[in-house]
C-alpha cells in the first residue's frame, strides 16, 4: 500500500517524482504529495487528498522548483484520505520532510511520549512520528537522525526524507515494505516498485530490511541501522517498458487481458522442451523435491485462487496430497507443516504482507519453502527457499487477469515437474500433456479475436444487462415492502464444478471488485445445499459448463436453476447443443479443449464480463475504490 518516488540529480525533480508516481498509482490513490528542496534552508511541500491528477492541476498553478524531492501516493491505513493526512509530512520547523510506506506499530506510544516533550500533531497518521523522530534526533547529519529515529520505530516501513540543511541528499530506509534504487549517471531514483523507474534507468538495487541508503546526485551509500557500510548486487532489469504503459487500450485492465496468450507463450517457451520441463532459478534441487510428502498452498485473493485450481492439478498428475489456504487464515492456525512439507507461496507483488507473515512461519516450522512471484526481487521471491518467476511484467490494473493466468501456467509445469521427477524421465502421458498446453495460449488467442469481432456485441449485452438491472432496482424499491422484504435485489452467481470451481470464484471476484455489483461464486454441486433458496428471476447466473467429466451433472444443476426462473449466461464448448436449449440469456463460447487446462481458456470471459460491465457502468476500472494493487498491510 502506498507508493514512494524520490529523485536527486541535475534535472526538475516535481516533473520526474509526479510522473513516477503515476505508474505507482495503483498502490493507492486516495491522496498524494510532493515535496521539493530548492537550495540551502528550503521545503516546499504541495499535497492534497484525491487522485495524483488533482496534485498535477495544483502544481500546474503553483509550479515548484528544484532538483532533489520525494512524493507519495497514498492507501489510507490511519487516518482518512485529507490533504492533512496526506505525505510528505513535515517536522515542526518544516525543515525535514517524510514520506512512508508502512504501518508504524507503536506509533500511539511514541505519539504520546513525542506529545509530553512538546511536539504538536498536525494529522492523524502513523507516520507523523517519524519526521518528529528525526527532527529530535537531528544534530546536522541526516544519515544519523534517520537511522536513531528508525531504531525507535516497531512495524513495516519504507521511508525517505529530505532536509532543508541539506540539499542534493534523499535518506531512505526499508524495513518489510519494498523499495528500489534506480542508478542513474550524475542521478538517482527511488521508488515502491522497479516499473516506476524503468523509463529512466535499468541498473536497480533491491534494498533488504534494516538497510539505510544515503544518496546524492549519482552517488549512493549503503548501510546498516547502526552505520555500518552494506553492499548489495546491482541488478539490470530488462522488462520491456512499453509493456508498462496502456498502448492503446483504454484501460490497463483491458490491455493485461490481452497480453496473456503472449505471456502464456512465452513461459512455455522458457520452461518446457520438448517433453521435458525445467526451472532455471529455483534453487531446491530435485533430491530434495523428490522428500516432499505434501504440499501447502498459501495466497490471498486471486493468487488464492490459482492455488486452489493448483490442489486440482497436483492431485492429479501427482501422489502428493495439497492443502490450500488464505495466507491471512494459515498464519494464525497451527497448520501442520514440517521438513516434509512444501508450502508453495503465491503471490503477484511478493509484497503481501499475509503471504510474507505466512511464509515465515512455514520456515520456523522447517517447511521447504518455494515462492511464485510476479515482482522480480520481491521480498516474497528473496525470503523463500526457491523462486518460481512469473514473468508476466508489470501488472498495473489493481484487478488481477495476466499474473493469474500466468501463475496458473507456472503451477501447471510445476505440477508436471513433479511428475516427471517421481517418474524420473520423460513420460508419454507427459509429452502429449505438453503438446496441448503449447496450443493453449492460441485458444485463448481465438476468444481475444472473437471478443474484438464481437465488440459492439459486449457492450450492447453489457447495456442491456446495465437496463435490466436498473429496472429491477427500481421495480426493487418501488415494490410494497412486504414484496420488498422477500425479494433481494440485482446480484451475480457464478457457479463451477470441479477444477473450474476456483474459476468461478475468480470470476465472481473480478465483477465485485470493478464493478461493485455483489457477487458469489459457488461449486454448483453446492447450491441444492442452500444457495438455490437465492434463486428467482433476480440474480444472473454465470454457469461454467465446458465439456468435462462433471458436464452432465452441470447441466443438471442448470435445469434446477431455470425451473426456479433464474437467468442463465453459460460459458460452454464451441457447438454445445444441449444447454442452448435451456434457454439462456446469452452464451458465450470456448474452443474445444482437455478439461484439466479448460481454466485457462474459460478465465478470459469470466475478465470480460467483468471488464465490460464495470465500463458499461462508468467505474474507475483500473482503480476501483478502496483497494490497492499490493496490500502490504495486515
Ligand atoms: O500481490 P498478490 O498476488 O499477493 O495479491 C493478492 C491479492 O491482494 C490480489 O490477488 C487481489 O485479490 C487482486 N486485487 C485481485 O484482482
Amino acid at each position: 500500500m502506498c507508493g514512494i518516488f524520490g529523485y536527486t540529480g541535475k534535472k526538475e525533480a516535481q516533473g520526474l517524482v509526479l510522473e513516477g508516481l503515476k505508474h505507482l498509482e495503483y498502490r493507492g490513490y486516495d491522496s498524494s504529495g510532493i515535496a521539493v528542496q530548492n537550495g540551502f534552508d528550503h521545503l516546499a511541500v504541495r499535497k492534497t487528498d484525491g487522485k495524483i491528477k488533482r496534485l498535477e492541476e495544483i502544481l500546474k498553478a503553483h509550479p515548484l522548483k528544484g532538483t532533489t524531492a520525494i512524493g507519495h501516493t497514498r492507501w489510507a491505513t490511519h487516518g482518512t484520505p485529507s490533504p492533512q493526512n496526506a505525505h510528505p509530512h513535515l517536522d515542526h520547523e518544516s525543515q525535514i520532510a517524510v514520506v512512508h510506506n508502512g504501518i508504524i506499530e507503536n506509533y500511539f506510544d511514541l505519539k504520546k511520549t513525542l506529545e509530553e516533550e512538546g511536539v504538536r500533531f498536525r494529522s492523524e497518521t502513523d507516520t507523523e512520528v517519524i519526521v518528529h523522530l528525526v527532527s529530535k534526533y537531528y544534530k546536522g547529519n541526516l544519515e544519523n537522525a534517520v537511522r536513531a529515529a528508525l531504531r525507535n520505530l516497531k512495524g513495516t516501513y519504507a521511508v525517505a526524507v529530505i532536509a532543508s540543511h541539506e540539499p542534493g541528499k534523499i535518506v531512505a530506509a526499508k524495513c518489510d515494505s519494498p523499495l528500489v534504487l534506480g542508478l542513474g549517471t550524475n542521478e538517482s531514483y527511488l521508488a515502491s516498485d522497479v516499473s516506476a523507474v524503468l523509463e529512466h534507468t535499468r541498473r536497480v538495487i533491491f534494498l533488504e530490511n534494516g538497510d539505510v541508503v544515503s544518496l546524492s546526485g549519482g552517488k549512493f551509500q549503503l548501510t546498516d541501522l547502526a552505520g555500518k557500510p552494506v553492499s548489495r548486487k546491482t541488478n539490470v532489469i530488462d522488462w520491456d517498458v512499453a509493456r508498462a504503459r496502456k498502448g492503446g487500450f483504454e484501460h490497463f485492465m483491458l490491455k493485461e487481458i490481452f497480453e496473456q496468450p503472449e505471456i502464456l507463450s512465452a513461459i512455455l517457451k522458457e520452461r518446457a522442451s520438448g517433453s521435458r520441463i525445467h526451472f532455471e532459478e529455483l534453487k531446491i534441487s530435485e533430491t530434495k523435491l523428490k522428500r516432499i510428502k505434501r504440499i501447502t498452498i498459501i495466497a490471498c485473493g486471486t493468487a488464492y485462487h490459482a492455488g486452489l485450481t493448483a490442489k486440482y492439478i497436483f492431485e492429479e498428475f501427482t501422489d502428493i496430497p495439497v492443502w490450500v489456504d488464505t495466507s491471512s487464515e494459515f498464519r494464525y492456525r497451527d497448520a501442520k507443516v514440517g521438513p516434509d512439507t512444501l508450502v508453495v507461496a503465491i503471490s503477484q507483488s511478493g509484497e503481501t504482507a499475509d503471504t510474507l507473515a505466512g511464509l515465515r512461519e512455514a520456515k520456523k516450522k522447517k517447511a521447504l519453502t518455494l515462492s511464485v512471484c510476479n515482482v522480480l526481487g520481491s521480498s516474497l521471491a528473496r525470503e523463500a527457499h526457491g523462486v518460481i518467476y512469473t514473468h508476466a511484467g508489470p501488472e498495473i490494473a489493481v484487478a488481477s487477469t495476466k499474473a493469474y493466468t500466468a501463475q496458473l501456467t507456472v503451477l501447471y509445469l510445476l505440477a508436471f515437474y513433479f511428475a516427471q521427477i517421481a517418474a524420473s524421465g520423460p513420460s508419454k502421458k507427459l509429452a502429449g500433456l505438453l503438446k496441448e498446453f503449447i496450443r493453449v495460449p492460441h485458444l485463448m488467442q481465438n476468444i481475444l479475436d472473437r471478443y474484438k469481432r464481437d465488440e459492439g456485441q459486449w457492450r450492447e449485452n453489457a447495456h442491456d444487462f446495465n437496463v435490466r438491472y436498473h429496472a429491477q432496482l427500481e421495480k426493487y424499491f418501488n415494490a410494497d415492502p412486504e414484496k420488498r422484504k422477500r425479494s433481494p435485489n440485482g446480484f451475480f452467481l457464478y457457479l463451477g464444478r470441479n477444477i473450474n470451481y476456483p474459476s468461478a470464484l475468480e470470476g465472481a471476484l473480478k465483477l465485485k471488485e470493478i464493478s461493485y455489483i455483489p457477487a458469489e461464486g459457488y461449486a454448483a454441486g453446492e447450491m441444492k445445499h442452500g444457495p438455490i433458496a437465492l434463486i428467482d428471476e433476480n440474480p444472473w447466473v454465470i454457469c461454467i459448463a465446458p465439456q468435462s467429466r462433471t458436464y452432465d451433472k452441470m447441466i443438471s444443476n442448470i435445469q434446477e436453476i431455470r425451473a426456479r426462473g433464474g437467468c442463465i449466461i453459460p460459458i460452454v464448448t464451441e457447438k454445445d447443443e444441449a444447454i442452448r436449449r435451456l434457454d439462456p440469456i446469452y452464451v458465450i463460447e470456448i474452443p474445444p479443449v482437455s478439461e484439466i487446462f479448460s481454466p485457462l481458456l474459460v478465465i478470459v470471459p469470466l475478465q470480460l464480463i467483468a471488464y465490460s460491465v464495470a465500463r458499461e457502468f462508468g467505474e474507475d476500472i483500473d482503480q476501483p475504490r478502496n483497494l490497492a494493487k499490493s496490500v502490504t498491510v495486515e
